[in-house]
């Protein structure tokens, strides 16, 4: 009998040593961010109080491959190279002919992909000589991820989580702390951002943002990590598509005719399918490449492309991005870490470009995906890869139909073991579908800069 095999797994001396800078390979580079007072571009001094010299460097670099430091390489083995699955069991259980692999980021200590970033972004925090650093979380894999980081290089962490996932989650709250990170509920009491709303309020990221840096601002021995959305988080997330090439080498797959991500802010979907869109471009691959977000926070697909804030306060650089409005409060779906009014800088560019697609989809039909692939697979999803999940079965099924055999990638960026609340409001019956109303979406567009 010939072995079916399930896991493509690299060596540790195989994982990829350079991290890949996509605006080297871009037709025009993405518009830069603007100060919120003079509207002209930003320089790497605007962005000092916040960040070490040379996190701000890779946020502005031009350079194709920027090499991964040895000290950061050594934390990453821990649990790098991440395995590539072919989801076998799932294709016979869909009778499809398309051929299913999923790349899996829930070995890392967080659970997910968040640590790609947070261990590069605190040790070069370290080699700056930084106390502390202050971040917003959302579903609580970035803050776990903070604060294990934080626990490696000697650093405090001080993580304001988003309300509504905050009440969710209360194990995330005690890893983090596990990790020696302090969490606080956004909003809280302790920032003015905070203050200006009331104290059971669910919260969004970009109001946790907003605390964040107003307290990292006020001192200087404390700097702001960002678990998303900027170049730099998502540059450090590309060890995951490079990696995959490796693997569907190993495989033996040519390439991939379609790579789905869920998106956020963009970095777990960067991550993965920007090495992708490095082939395309080169001519070496052709695969289609589609971003899926929550119906109740599509900010590609219904959001408008323009200058607009990062948080809600209005603290931050305007960022040319797909936005739904600053102080948009996205609907409390269990996907926590998909509640952001925006997207990544980078990835509305690239989708202005026409090189991928984007979709939107409802929680309970990415839940049904999410049951049937832990029934198949044995890997209980975190809630935002549901997303992801829902738009591969349901291409498998279209394989299926039209009988090709497709090669599908996609990322599997967390697993849902403290996510567990979700899984029983959807096995109950209780979960329920929220997309965003044409009305609120307006209201919110309303309060958009207008540069
Ligand atoms: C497991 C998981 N997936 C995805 C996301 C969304 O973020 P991003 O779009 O940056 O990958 C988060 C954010 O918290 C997350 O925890």
């Amino acid at each position: 009998m010939t072995l079916e095999q399930h896991k493509y797994l690299l060596d540790e001396s195989q994982m990829p040593t350079n991290w890949y800078n996509i605006v080297a390979d871009l037709p025009s580079p993405p518009p830069p961010p603007l100060h919120p007072g003079t509207h002209q571009p930003i320089g790497p001094d605007d962005l000092a109080p916040l960040f070490p010299m040379e996190l701000i460097l890779q946020e502005v670099s031009t350079e194709r491959y920027i090499p991964i430091p040895e000290e950061v390489q050594q934390v990453y083995r821990l649990w790098r190279p991440s395995p590539l699955f072919r989801a076998r069991r799932l294709e016979k259980a869909l009778g499809t002919p398309a051929r299913i692999y999923y790349k899996y980021e829930g070995v890392s200590p967080a659970g997910s992909h968040k640590p790609n970033t947070a261990v590069p972004q605190v040790y070069y925090n370290a080699k700056a000589g930084v106390r502390k650093l202050t971040t917003e979380t959302g579903a609580g894999q970035w803050g776990t991820s903070l604060a294990f980081a934080c626990a490696l290089f000697g650093l405090e962490a001080e993580i304001w989580q988003v309300g509504a996932s905050y009440d969710q989650k209360p194990y995330r709250r005690t890893l983090i702390e596990t990790f020696g990170g302090t969490i606080h509920r956004s909003p809280s009491r302790l920032t003015e951002s905070g203050r200006a709303y009331p104290e059971d309020h669910p919260g969004s990221l970009g109001l946790a943002i907003s605390e964040a840096v107003e307290v990292a601002a006020q001192d200087p021995s404390v700097k702001y990590a960002l678990g998303s959305v900027l170049n730099h988080v998502l540059l450090h997330q590309t060890i995951i598509g490079e990696e995959a090439l490796l693997q569907l080498e190993l495989a033996g797959e040519t390439g991939a005719d379609l790579v789905i991500g869920c998106t956020g802010g963009g970095s777990n979907f960067g991550g993965l399918a920007f090495p992708f869109i490095r082939e395309k471009l080169a001519g070496r691959q052709s695969p289609v490449i589609r971003a899926v977000e929550p119906a109740s926070c599509p900010s590609l697909t219904r959001g408008e492309y323009r200058y607009d804030f990062g948080d809600t306060a209005g603290l931050t650089p305007l960022m040319k991005m797909h936005t739904l409005g600053h102080d948009f409060v996205p609907d409390p779906i269990h996907a926590g870490g998909l509640r952001y009014h925006a997207m990544a800088p980078l990835i509305s560019h690239i989708y202005e470009l026409g090189l991928m697609e984007a979709k939107a989809i409802n929680q309970t039909d990415c839940f049904a995906a999410a049951i049937q692939f832990a029934r198949t697979e044995g890997i209980v999803p975190a809630p935002e890869p549901t997303h992801a999940l829902a738009e591969t079965i349901s291409e498998a099924l279209a394989c299926k139909e039209s009988g090709e055999e497709k090669v599908i990638v996609t990322a599997l960026c967390g697993h849902g073991l403290l996510d567990l609340g979700a899984y029983e409001s959807y096995l109950s019956g209780r979960m329920t579908d929220n997309p965003l109303s044409e009305a609120d979406l307006q209201a919110a567009l309303a309060t958009v800069p207008v540069v």
